[in-house]
């Protein structure tokens, strides 16, 4: 029986044109800036944001984490979204390591809008931590591959800027909000000033990520990720089907978001899952499986070869990517509706 594997776009395997890109890439010492195939990324990368330079890193936790370092200081407090994964999946390394306190708001479908940061930012007080972050994560993982829309980006990043704040995006899967709401990246960056995106995730390479912002941030960037032990010396071995992902793997998304709206349909209608269905804008599914517990219903699905995740009691997550064909679809429902 063929696995079918909906746990996540991180499974996703390099193409051949990846592999052979990392056997024929020119490399160097990244750590003095001499791999000529990083430098080209980061070009490309801070080009495609219309940002003036750009940071390889190891992944997007590394990112955030090199993000809000950079941004704020010790002490700090950062406001974002109550399950960005930032806050919700990152080890708490903004506190742990960045010695920054967060500061929730509740979101509908991932987004909130610039009354709502208004009501939470408390303002500049004796007693209070100084607020100099917000972070918003574009498309939103917890809330189903949800997008923020340039115009939102727009309202809340001109409030926080009014108020002392710097703007970052988690773009881990910012290439899926591009594809979706048909925007160009610097749409987004436009109005922040920092953008970190995954290479890993749905584009399909084996490990990466990439952070953009004035060169100023990213100097100092650099020297956060090294304190972190993130400069790798001759990684151009990563950068290389970087450059292959930023150049031919964006447009697919869409497969991956076409596939993910017709599982979504077809689990509520034959499998009689729950789903709010204006969540499901990209590659992400969330179903609601009550009154099963979601490893119940989990454990299940393994035994019929089909791989999901929990993203709460009674949620599982389904993440449609390159290594799922329209086929798997039909055939994941074929095997879920089987009692
Ligand atoms: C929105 C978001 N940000 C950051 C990350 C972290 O990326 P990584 O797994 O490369 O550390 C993820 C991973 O799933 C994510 O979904």
């Amino acid at each position: 029986m063929k696995v079918i594997d909906l746990r996540s776009d991180t499974v996703t395997l390099p193409t051949q044109e990846m592999l052979d890109s990392i056997m024929n890439a020119e490399l160097g010492d990244d750590v003095s800036r001499e791999d000529p195939t990083v430098n080209i990324l980061e070009r490309m990368a801070a080009e495609k944001f219309g940002k003036e330079a750009a940071l390889l890193v190891p992944s997007g936790t590394a990112g955030n984490l090199i993000a809000v370092m950079t941004h704020c200081r010790h002490g700090d407090e950062m406001i974002c979204e109550a399950e960005a994964h930032i806050y919700y999946y990152e080890v708490g390394s903004m506190s742990a390591v960045a010695g920054v306190i967060p500061r929730l708001i509740k979101g509908t479908r991932g987004t909130f809008s610039a009354e709502q940061l208004d009501a939470t930012y408390r303002g500049k007080e004796l007693h209070f931590p100084n607020t100099s972050l917000l972070a918003i994560e574009n498309t939103h993982n917890r809330a189903g591959g949800t997008c923020w829309r340039p115009a939102q980006v727009e309202q809340v990043a001109r409030f926080a800027h009014d108020h002392g704040m710097k703007v970052h995006i988690d773009g881990a899967r910012i290439f899926n909000a591009c594809v979706a709401l048909k925007a160009d990246p610097r749409e987004f960056a436009k109005h922040v000033d920092s953008v970190s995106f995954c290479l890993s995730k749905g584009l399909s390479c084996p490990v990466g990520s990439v952070m953009v912002g004035d060169k100023e941030f990213i100097d100092r960037a650099r020297k956060n990720r090294k304190m972190l032990g993130g400069g790798m010396r001759q990684a151009g071995i990563i950068a290389a089907p970087g450059i292959v992902a930023m150049t031919s793997m964006i447009d697919r998304l869409e497969e991956d978001h076409q596939n993910a709206k017709r599982l979504a349909l077809a689990l509520q209608r034959e499998c009689a899952l729950s789903i709010d269905m204006e969540t499901v804008q990209t590659n992400i599914v969330v179903a609601d499986v009550s009154p099963q517990p979601s490893m119940d219903f989990l454990a299940k699905a393994k035994n019929s070869g089909i791989l999901a995740s929990s993203f709460g009691k009674h949620q599982v997550r389904f993440v449609t990517h390159r290594g799922i064909t329209d086929e798997d679809i039909d055939e994941v429902v074929e095997r879920l509706k089987r009692p």
